[in-house]
């Protein structure tokens, strides 16, 4: 069944420039774009539409780093720097999803909320404990969600509670792997927390898994002078943070999402575009807990994927819309403090990087383009009674200043929610 949906059109065109389509109608059928027009095709004159009215149409968004069991304690000890906000605040929450019941209630909220704020695609990290993150796996599938979450591995350098035995780890993990896997909206993926928290013979066996299982990583990398230091001292014959993944047979096995990518040396950023990799800017972590900017403008004109994550907790805000606003605002301050081979970027770059670029990791997503899966939002209500917005200037102020409540209506895999 064909549906006809009208409303002011803008997405991606490419990485610079959107693509607008003012008062258009864009063709859905079997959940995905058949095209757009400024007037009803004759052909589809008995097509039944749904107008939006001023109403602007955009591609969803995707959050490429974000913490589910995290979602309690957003906007809370954002004082802290990185190694004292995992052990004082992080891990004691994380702890505590050993319980079902209690992970349920906040997975429910967690997935609720991404959804009312437009994320339709995520990769999301879970915790140790295989029965929550199964239910969280679960939770975000039969809501339509394309994504990818990991129970998280960690055998060193945590409390008591949070730590596994490498070989409890992989078997776990293995299972999990064995139960999703097939053709669903979420899947699992390797999920090794970061180097400091990891042991050689964890990775290793993991990558074994990978390999077996043909299932790609995500982890934190690069993400702090700290990180970077402990990643160096723990696993000295390796040259870079990306290189203890890659020499444990991690990179080349699916997708690898790698958050953060503040501190990268050549060799990481090498590394990661021999596998075409994905980096992850999540602007409010990076200046709440990680101070520190990535090179967004500079990585980009090399090449590099680059999309963008809440990070709850570590960032405060579960919307990815603010994410560009702030990836924006950062790189001037990158400019501005290090204009050695710093540039600002550009907003359609940076809403590029919060829907096409990203899309294109959860199955050709992320655009209006035709052919293009139908995960998509109106968004309304920000102009001024002294002057009317422009469908990108829309777009821009909803990224700045917008809320949930300014998304009118969600539609995902072609269908209304
Ligand atoms: N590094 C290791 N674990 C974490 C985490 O949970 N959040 C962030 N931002 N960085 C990390
Ligand atoms: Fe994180």
């Amino acid at each position: 069944m064909m549906k006809l949906i009208h409303a002011d059109i803008v997405y991606s065109e490419d990485r610079e420039q959107l693509a607008v389509h003012p008062d258009s109608y864009i063709a859905v059928e079997k959940g995905k774009v058949k095209g757009i027009w400024p007037v009803i095709p004759e052909e589809y004159r008995n097509v039944p539409v749904t107008d939006h009215g001023n109403g602007v149409l955009i591609p969803a968004f995707s959050d490429l780093h974000v913490h589910a069991p995290q979602y309690l304690n957003r906007g809370l000890e954002m004082d802290l720097l990185l190694e004292d906000w995992l052990n004082k605040c992080t891990f004691p929450l994380e702890a505590k999803y050993a319980d079902p019941g209690f992970a349920k209630l906040v997975y429910d909220a967690f997935v609720d909320d991404m959804l009312a704020n437009g994320t339709m695609h995520a990769c999301v990290y879970g915790t140790i404990h295989s029965e929550a993150t199964s239910y969280l796996i679960e939770r975000m599938d039969s809501a339509g969600i394309k994504g990818f979450v990991g129970k998280v591995n960690m055998d060193r350098s945590a409390p008591a509670d949070l730590l596994e035995d490498a070989e409890e780890s992989v078997r776990e993990t293995e299972a999990l792997l064995e139960k999703y896997s097939g053709n669903r909206n979420t899947k699992p993926i390797l999920t090794p927390r970061f180097a400091p928290t990891c042991t050689g013979k964890l990775l290793n066996d993991l990558g074994k898994l990978g390999k077996k299982y043909g299932v790609g990583m995500q982890t934190h990398l690069v993400e702090s002078l700290w990180e970077a230091e402990q990643a160096r001292l723990l696993f000295p014959e390796y040259s870079c943070d990306t290189e203890i993944y890659e020499k444990s047979g991690l990179m080349d096995n699916g997708p690898v999402i790698g958050g953060h990518f503040i501190f990268p040396s050549e060799d990481d950023i090498r590394i990661m575009q021999k596998y075409d990799s994905y980096a992850v800017q999540c602007p409010d972590a990076t200046v709440s807990v990680i101070a520190g900017i990535m090179q967004t403008g500079a990585l980009l004109d090399r090449g590099m994927k680059i999309g963008l994550g809440s990070d709850i907790s570590a960032g405060h805000h579960i919307g990815v819309y603010t994410q560009a606003a702030r990836a924006v605002q950062l790189s001037k301050l990158k400019e501005f403090y290090e204009p050695e081979g710093n540039r600002k970027i550009s907003f359609p770059e940076a809403f590029w990087m919060a829907t096409k670029q990203s899309g294109d990791l959860f199955g050709g997503t992320g655009s209006l383009e035709p052919g293009s899966v139908f995960d998509a939002l109106v968004i309304d209500g920000l102009s001024d009674a002294a002057r009317e917005l422009s469908p990108a200037q829309t777009v821009e102020r909803f990224c700045y200043i917008g809320t949930k409540e300014n998304i009118k209506a969600r539609y995902i895999n072609g269908k209304q929610i």
